[in-house]
């Protein structure tokens, strides 16, 4: 558990941090400075007992599952890296919306290659899940871990397919790629950690409440 006596928030900059603040302000929370222009990690509110820490998306259940930070705000796709323990999610926060999927380069026969049993090569970031859903398919896979710009993995010849998430589908027509499968929705959750729930109940509940009041 961390030192501060109020409540610590884990975000990542960017869209979380952006779409966020709406659902701060009814709580009454205002960030005193946004992370794009400050290098501070650690950022007051313009309330003593709540602060936010600046994370990448993929560390936010981390520092809740130690209780570094009280809540955090995560992707589903990164929760769904994770293993979860500690951390309780009672809320979909219906932000940073996409969903994840299984893309190809234009003219790859997907279908033809899974009908084969052939094995494919699939790069992401997201392994468990791509682990997972080619393990329910019965498609016999090689993983290749990567950290970002999945896209470029089939046009390098460095895999057959990737798992990544789409929104517009922009990122996936600029580089000729076709997504060929939907594995799931993807959007925001808030996470709590268990033990802060029940030692600072008196302090988060009211947070906790006005987000679900910000999302309905
Ligand atoms: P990291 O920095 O840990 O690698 P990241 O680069 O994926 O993470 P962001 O790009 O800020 O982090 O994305 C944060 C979350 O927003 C993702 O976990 C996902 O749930 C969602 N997301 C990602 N891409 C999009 C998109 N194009 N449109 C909407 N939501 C998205
Ligand atoms: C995500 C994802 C795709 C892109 C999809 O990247 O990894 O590349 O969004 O969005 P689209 O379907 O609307 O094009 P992100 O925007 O997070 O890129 P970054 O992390 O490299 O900034």
């Amino acid at each position: 558990m961390n030192d501060f006596s109020g409540i610590t928030i884990a975000l990542s900059k960017g869209r979380i941090f952006e779409e966020t603040l709406p659902l701060l302000a009814v709580a009454g929370i205002t960030p005193a400075e946004n992370p794009e222009q400050s290098r501070k990690l650690i950022i007051g509110t313009n309330r003593a007992d709540v602060r936010v820490v600046i994370v990448r998306a993929s560390d936010v259940p981390t520092y809740v599952q130690y209780g570094a930070a009280d809540l955090g705000i995560a992707g589903k796709d990164v929760l769904l890296e994770h293993d979860g323990v500690g951390i309780y999610q009672p809320l979909d926060l219906k932000i940073a919306r996409c969903r994840m999927c299984v893309a190809v380069a234009e003219g790859f026969d997907y279908q033809a290659h899974v009908q084969r049993g052939a094995r494919l090569r699939v790069a992401t970031k997201y392994i468990k899940t791509a682990r997972e859903h080619f393990a329910a398919k019965g498609v016999h896979v090689d993983l290749i871990k990567l950290y970002g710009s999945m896209e470029l993995a089939p046009l390098a010849g460095l895999a057959d397919a990737i798992v990544d998430v789409v929104s517009s589908g922009n990122t996936l027509k600029a580089n000729k790629l076709v997504a060929v499968e939907d594995i799931c929705l993807i959007s925001s959750r808030l996470i709590v950690n268990q033990a802060a729930l029940k030692l600072k109940r008196e302090m988060l509940q009211p947070v906790i409440e006005a987000f679900v009041r910000a999302v309905a």
